[in-house]
């Protein structure tokens, strides 16, 4: 044990004297309570402390306590349905208006010790095993099989190994080198967990948003930023990829933003269902909680614990998703620690660290082959909101982010006051990974998915060419086909990429739905063209496919196959010109 004494106290930035040894990143306990705090400078004699505490009350001179070992996240079963505070304690009293949810110096155990998981081991006593492979598994929850890897630094044949009810912290088998190998491990946040290869990923991560699904998907174990302003729509968005994503497990962390948000997480999600599964949706997620009113330092640790995490089930062979809400306010608890630190500051007071931070968050994102011998593939996709001040998206958090993520989906003020959500921006977003999607998308939901996503998108930026025209000169100089393309794009924007995520149906859009959607536009515009110049304008207008169109999306997701094939036809030239001509 490492003991030194308080020297001075900055906020969440406490300096210590007399700590021999101590090393950057290890845990400390700070003052008579016991405060959890991290080594984050070591400087002569003098070290800098980030606590994850309120430090008010601390006086020079108090104690500061060490075992010379970094922060530890604890994995194991009895993680899914948890909600964690930044340095993984369980917050199962939720009181946001006061922000005491848990009282300084408690330390909750992060895994339930006394409870029992029926082990089944799947390797025999005399077998090698070596990091990463498989021994067994619980049944963590009916979805998720949670299989008990071998840790880092153990190998060997097995001497001991048998079926039955274990605590976490009893030995499940041992090997011929006398170790034992626990349900419980222990890892280092800030450390990426080692893989044995990533590889490109050509599956999507569906998640039941046309916007994402359709114009901007993320690929499992790829990355995507939503940045937009204040109510423009940032949370209300990574929770419904948190509801209605295709993940195995979600991560859910709500980082630095107000309670009350949180609170809605917290009392909404235990009622939900998985749509696959028909579980609680709790029993595929761990949500972490540091929301504005809790201490700064922990906000800017709920990242990694949440990512170690995700990758922690990533090894398992799962497809996990992480959402953080909002990595702005992650970058200012950065900022705020550095500047305690009195380091140098860099653009906009963040560190100049900043760029190399957020990429290696981003980075620990991906598709891969774990360690292992059975070669098993797991992913970790993750999508960080970005909340930049004023919605200026030339501000750092925002660039940085954006130069690593592999989409963008930019919420739009405008768009978010005119009422259109989701508000994301269809001509300034992008998806970099559509070139790898393009074959999974043609092959498992149909040969012109990515033709007519990108008719649609034309549309789109045909008409906002137009649209500039008809400022200048009005709507009735325009030709027939281009009021035509106006009033398609229009269906497109409201009948389509709009998604209310609180309507009982609309809220999630199953993939072959959109694709239904894109096709029952595209052949009511074919028709409507095809009448342009038989019958006046005005009564291509009146025809009753654009009032349908409209309705389309409310169409309960399990009519999607009795009602889209007989509806698509009806809208298509044959019928529809025949009973308008005649
Ligand atoms: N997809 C959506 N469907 C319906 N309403 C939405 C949608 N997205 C956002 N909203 C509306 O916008 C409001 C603000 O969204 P929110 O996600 O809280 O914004 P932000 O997190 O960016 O500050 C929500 O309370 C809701 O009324
Ligand atoms: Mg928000």
């Amino acid at each position: 044990m490492i003991i030194g004494k308080i020297s001075r106290i900055s906020g969440p930035v406490v300096n210590a004297r007399g700590m021999e040894g101590i090393k950057i990143r290890d845990l400390v306990r700070v003052g008579e309570l016991g405060l959890v705090g991290e080594v984050i400078e070591v400087k002569g004699d003098q070290i800098s402390i980030q606590v994850y505490e309120e430090t008010d009350g601390l006086r020079v001179g108090e104690p500061v306590k060490s075992d010379g070992k970094p922060f530890l996240a604890e994995l194991g079963p009895g993680l899914l349905g948890m909600i964690y505070d930044g340095i993984q304690r369980p917050l199962e009293v939720i009181r946001d208006q006061t922000g005491a949810f848990i009282a300084r110096g408690a330390s909750g155990d992060p895994l339930h010790r006394g409870k029992r998981w029926h082990f089944v081991p799947t390797v025999k006593v005399g077998e090698p095993v070596a990091h990463g492979d498989v021994i067994g598994w619980v049944q963590e929850t009916p979805a998720i099989r949670h299989k008990i890897l071998v840790p880092e630094g153990v190998a060997g044949k097995i001497v001991k190994i048998k079926e039955g009810d274990y605590t976490v912290e009893e030995p499940v088998a041992e090997l011929d080198t006398g170790q034992k190998i626990f349900m419980k491990q222990l890892w280092p946040i800030r450390r990426p967990r080692p893989i044995a290869q990533k590889i490109t990923a050509g599956v999507p991560l569906i998640t039941g948003q046309r916007i994402f699904d359709v114009f901007f998907p993320v690929t499992k174990g790829g990355s995507a930023i939503v940045p937009g302003p204040f109510g423009s729509g940032k949370t209300v968005t990574q929770q419904a990829l948190a509801k209605w994503s295709d993940a195995d497990i979600v991560v859910y962390i709500g980082c630095g933003e107000r309670g009350n948000e949180m609170t809605e997480v917290l009392t909404e999600f235990p009622h939900l269902e998985d749509p696959r599964t028909g579980q609680p949706l709790m029993n595929r997620t761990v949500l972490i909680a540091n929301t504005s009113n809790m201490p700064v330092a922990a906000r800017e640790t709920s990242i990694y614990t949440g990512i170690t995490i995700a990758e922690y089930y990533r090894d398992m062979g799962y497809d996990v998703a992480l959402m953080a809400d909002s990595t702005s306010r992650w970058a200012e608890a950065l900022r705020e620690i550095s500047g305690r630190l009195e380091e140098m500051p860099g653009e906009e007071g963040y560190p100049p660290y900043l760029a190399s931070r957020i990429a290696e968050f981003y980075e620990r994102a991906g598709r891969v082959i774990c360690l292992g011998s059975d070669k098993r593939q797991g992913s970790v996709t993750v999508i960080g909101a970005v909340s930049p001040p004023g919605g200026d998206f030339s501000e750092p958090v925002t660039q940085n982010s954006l130069r690593i993520a592999g989409a963008f989906w930019g919420l739009d003020a405008r768009l978010a006051y005119s009422r259109h959500f989701p508000a994301i921006n269809w001509l300034t977003s992008y998806s970099l990974y559509l070139d790898a999607l393009q074959d999974w998308y043609k092959r498992e939901i149909g040969p012109d998915f990515i033709q007519m996503r990108q008719e649609l998108l034309e549309i789109l930026q045909k008409e906002d060419e137009l649209k500039k025209i008809v400022q200048l000169v009005g709507r009735e100089s325009l030709s027939e086909p281009d009021k035509l393309l106006l009033d398609i794009a229009r269906t497109v924007r409201d009948d389509f990429l709009r998604q209310n995520a609180f309507h009982e149906v609309d809220a999630y859009c199953p993939l072959k739905k959109q694709y239904y959607m894109m096709q029952a536009i595209l052949a009511f515009y074919k028709t409507c063209q095809g009448l342009l110049g038989k019958i006046p304008y005005e009564e291509i207008l009146k025809l009753p496919g654009w009032e349908q169109l409209s309705k389309m999306r409310y169409v309960p997701n399990d009519q999607t196959e009795s009602y889209f094939p007989g509806f698509i036809r009806e809208l298509s030239a044959a019928s529809m010109t025949k009973e308008v001509v005649a």
